[in-house]
């Protein structure tokens, strides 16, 4: 072989050493999707939570409290049937500051001064309905 066909054969070697390794990375990335319980971020994973793990999942624990009951960051989230309806709920979930001038969400205000309960219109509307539904059952 003459210098620049030796030249030739070491890249065309190279070349098929790289397809081999992309091949076998990408084979491996299928096994690491495939591991049960492992969340990939796709919509199924999040479909099939139960309410309470979508409470947790969206932070609302973190303020209201593990088992909603209220902290000093945010109010008890029992007996929200009282002032709730379904719709009224999941409307207040997605823009809670088009409520703050009613007396109720005064007090809010000065109980728990600095916090600010997030709007949280970027959840699915289902998901929405299956939190409210799930709220609106919590009694104390
Ligand atoms: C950053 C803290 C914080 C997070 C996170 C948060 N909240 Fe709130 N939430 C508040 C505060 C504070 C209030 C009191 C109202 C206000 O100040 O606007 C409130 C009020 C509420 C109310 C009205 C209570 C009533 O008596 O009418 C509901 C319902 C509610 N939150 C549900 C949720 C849900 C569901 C989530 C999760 C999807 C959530 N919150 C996440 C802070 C939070």
């Amino acid at each position: 072989m003459t210098k620049p066909q030796i030249w030739i054969a070491s890249v065309l070697v190279l070349f098929f050493l790289l397809f081999l390794l992309e091949k076998n990375t990408q084979r491996s990335d299928v096994q690491l999707k495939n591991i049960p319980g492992m969340n990939t971020g796709t919509d199924q994973s999040s479909k099939a939570k139960t309410p309470d793990q979508l409470v947790a999942s969206f932070g609302c624990t973190g303020c209201h409290g593990g088992n909603l009951a209220g902290t000093r960051m945010a109010p008890d989230l029992h007996n929200l049937k009282q002032n709730w309806s379904r719709d009224e709920l999941i409307n207040y979930l997605r823009n809670p500051s088009s409520y703050i001038d009613s007396e109720r969400f005064k007090n809010f205000k000065a109980m728990y001064p600095g916090v600010i309960m997030p709007s949280f219109s970027n959840i699915d509307i289902k998901e929405l309905g299956k939190i409210a539904d799930y709220l609106l059952q919590l009694q104390k």
